[in-house]
């Protein structure tokens, strides 16, 4: 809801400099259910934010909020603008830079006006339109709020007129401002098969960037995804956090500046390192969004808006089906034969999964793709591997009972492909430079349009073949090594486009097949961000799929996507039981990765069980709100839990997390989420084939009041490394 309203307060001055709000001063409240983000716009028009928080109820009191938090004096105005221009007074890290067609390096943006309107059911668009006063230059802010889900989608665009180009050489896409006491920044970090490792610093005064400059699998040591924890460090279900994630596949940079008046600025977008974009007269430049939902009541309650946005707003189909399946890379890696996948389709059909996907290696004649080091872009089934093609093998895995889905790393191509001798000029590489590989490989052009026409044709062939294709799994392996375009007229637009360029591509499929399930992969999860899962309908977490180290990798996603999306495979990583391992895939969406002929009568057994289970409960899992109850930081077990939203139904995961001595579930675990006034029993899923389980007397019922103010004991511990519990409503 917006609205916007002017004051008269009794302030007997004013200033540009001063804090506090003046006679005719204008207000913009955009606000969800619960919170609110103020710009206030002064006599000169100058916007800045004055709010960011929990909404108030009396949206006349926004104008009695001190500017700057009042904590003394700001020399520019723009410590808290709402989008703060370098070059003419700004004295901080700025949100926008920009040198004029004239060569004037300056930018002064004030208020012209704003509009906000329905932008779909529980959505609002406000729209605040800024100028410079001294050139015909526009920047126009958008935010869009998801009223139910207390999530805001920001972005800008920028626009001129002037006679000749002009140079954008930083151009945000949200420019926040927040004042407290003091900041925690949780920021995640890994590398392959270390994903999303999570560290919580305070934030001191001066600057802390967060970056990328990978260009493609971008998010490789860091994501763009974090959390902020005012005044304390971040809580589950306490305190106030801002969690905020970049919507962009690319090279971003969130920079935090803890300013001289002890207050937060915030600046997130398109990382400025080699990317200084030449803006034509009358053409318009969209920055990608940044989302943010603001907690007054932890980071539970933070996650729980983002999964329930991510769900109804974002991933397709984020409240529809998912496929389970069997993967054959660990499996077989390049080492297979139509003999041996069809083979694996009847293991699929036995276990029980509803698809089998067929993983690298499958293509590539001339350059064959037996390992890593050949054969990208050679998109033609490999004739020694698969004489009868494609179509053979989805008509074998249909008649076994189970869909077929293949692997593609359509970006990419290896040195060693027909694709880069007839094509050097699509790939990436610096004239006069060696060639630098990143697993072996190249990556292609995706700013030259011939090329997203290629990589668009690879999938758009293989469905027109092969209409009933399952599933596609789309990989991304290389960093952008070599950074440099032989056909794109402005070499520094090179990491900007090829983004823009992927998108391209990505609409033009989803257009044309709007229902085809993609799982986003990029070596693990090196690229995990709200633009590419636009187009994609689940996400490769990361390789390592050890049962263990799993754990922490989905816990940690958790903060920010939802289960639905995140795929789970049972593998042979670590050294878990295989129940261990399910129960742990089980949060999100279950696949295996195994060679089931070498399962043993009770594992066999126990994973077709599995599957029948999920079957039931994935409903629950998929939609339901998340708890996260039992830090596997803090203790020695993790725990958490997905409530469907009737409070009717909740399936619980216990694992045990460490190896000391007595180490368990030692006291009853506090549940939360439930009704406190409805009663539930618990019972006990994904019991191994002959072991009994305590839990499973479903005559006695606890109330809601009960388990989430005693607790229940899963008794997770040496003898039981991970529980899984059903607890329903008893009617
Ligand atoms: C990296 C992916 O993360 C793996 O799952 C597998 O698909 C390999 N690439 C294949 O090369």
């Amino acid at each position: 809801m917006i609205r916007l309203f002017s004051l008269f307060l009794t302030l007997s001055c004013f200033s540009i400099l001063t804090a506090m709000s003046a006679p005719g001063d204008r207000h913009i409240a955009i606000e969800t259910r619960r919170t609110a983000l103020v710009i206030r716009v002064d006599k000169d028009q100058n916007p800045t934010i004055v709010h960011l928080g929990q909404r108030l109820t009396r949206p006349d009191e926004y104008a009695r909020i001190p500017g700057n938090s009042k904590r003394g004096e700001d020399y520019t105005g723009l410590y808290n603008s709402v989008y703060t221009p370098a070059g003419s007074r700004n004295l901080l890290e700025p949100a926008i830079q920009v040198t004029h067609a004239d060569g004037n390096p300056s930018l002064d943006l004030r208020y012209v006006r704003h509009e906000s309107k329905s932008a779909g059911d529980g959505v609002v668009l406000t729209t605040v339109y800024l100028k410079d006063p001294q050139y015909p230059f526009d920047v126009t802010l958008y935010y869009k709020t998801y009223q139910d889900d207390d999530v805001i989608e920001q972005w800008s665009t920028i626009r001129h007129t002037e006679k000749k180009n002009v140079t954008l050489h930083k151009y945000a896409s949200a420019n926040l401002y927040i004042p407290a006491q003091n900041y925690y920044l949780t920021h995640f970090h890994g590398d392959w098969a270390r994903e999303m490792n999570p560290s919580e610093v305070p934030l001191t005064e001066g600057l802390k960037v967060l970056d990328t400059k990978l260009g493609t699998r971008a998010d490789l040591f860091q994501p763009p995804s974090f959390l902020v924890a005012l005044n304390q460090p971040a809580q589950e279900d306490q305190g106030e956090v801002l969690a905020g994630t970049l919507a962009w596949s690319g090279n971003y940079q969130i920079a935090f500046e803890v300013d001289p008046l002890h207050n937060l600025r915030l600046m997130a977008g398109i990382n400025p390192y080699a990317s200084a974009y030449t803006l034509a007269p009358g053409k318009e430049f969209t920055t990608p969004a940044f989302l943010f939902t603001y907690s007054a009541t932890g980071k539970g309650t933070a996650s729980r808006s983002l999964h329930r946005w991510a769900r109804k707003f974002r991933i397709p189909q984020g409240q529809g089906n998912r496929l389970t399946l069997l993967n054959n890379w660990e499996a077989t890696y390049f080492d297979f034969n139509e003999e041996k996948l069809t083979a694996l389709f009847k293991d699929g059909r036995k276990l029980g999964v509803d698809l089998f996907l067929l993983d690298d290696g499958w293509f590539g004649n001339k350059y064959p793709r037996n390992d890593d080091r050949a054969g990208l872009g050679d998109w033609q089934e490999n004739v020694k591997k698969l004489p009868h093609g494609l179509g053979y093998l989805v008509n074998q895995a249909e008649s076994t009972g189970i869909k077929f889905g293949i692997w593609l790393e359509p970006e990419m191509v290896s040195p060693k492909s027909e694709l880069y001798e007839k094509h050097p000029d699509w790939v990436l590489k610096l004239p006069n430079r060696q060639e630098y590989y990143f697993r072996n490989q190249l990556v292609l052009d995706l700013s030259n349009p011939k090329v997203q026409d290629f990589v668009y044709g690879i999938v758009d062939d293989m469905m027109t073949k092969n209409p009933t294709l399952g599933y596609i799994k789309w990989d991304c392996n290389a960093v952008i090594y070599n950074a440099f375009s032989a056909t794109n007229p402005n070499p520094s637009h090179l990491y900007v486009e090829y983004v823009q360029g992927l998108y391209t591509v990505l609409d033009r499929l989803r257009v044309k097949y709007p229902k085809l399930p993609m799982m986003l992969c990029s070596g693990g999860g090196g690229r995990v961000d709200y633009g590419a899962l636009r187009y994609f309908t689940e996400f490769w977490p990361s390789d390592n799929t050890d049962g263990l180290e799993r754990i922490f990798i989905q816990w940690n996603y958790s903060n920010f996507f939802p289960a639905i999306a995140t795929c789970n495979h049972v593998t042979d990583w670590g050294k878990q039981p295989i129940k261990f391992r399910t129960d742990v895939a089980m949060m999100g969406k279950l696949g295996y990765d195994i060679v089931v002929s070498k399962l043993d009568e009770k594992e066999l057994q126990f994973s077709q069980e599995a599957l029948k289970t999920y079957e039931r409960v994935k409903e629950v899992i998929w939609q339901g709100d998340l708890y996260r109850l039992a830090s596997p930081y803090s203790g020695d077990v993790a725990s958490l839990m997905y409530v469907s939203e009737a409070r009717d139904r909740a399936i619980w995961f216990t694992y045990l997390t460490s190896s000391r001595y007595r180490a368990g579930s030692q006291a009853p675990i506090r549940l939360k989420g439930l009704d406190p006034a409805k009663n539930y029993t618990i019972r006990e899923l994904n019991v191994y084939p002959g072991t009994k389980s305590f839990i499973n007397d479903t005559s006695t019922t606890f109330s809601g009041n009960y388990l989430m103010t005693v607790g229940f004991n899963p008794n997770a511990d040496a003898n039981r490394t991970s529980v899984v519990l059903e607890v329903t409503e008893a009617k």
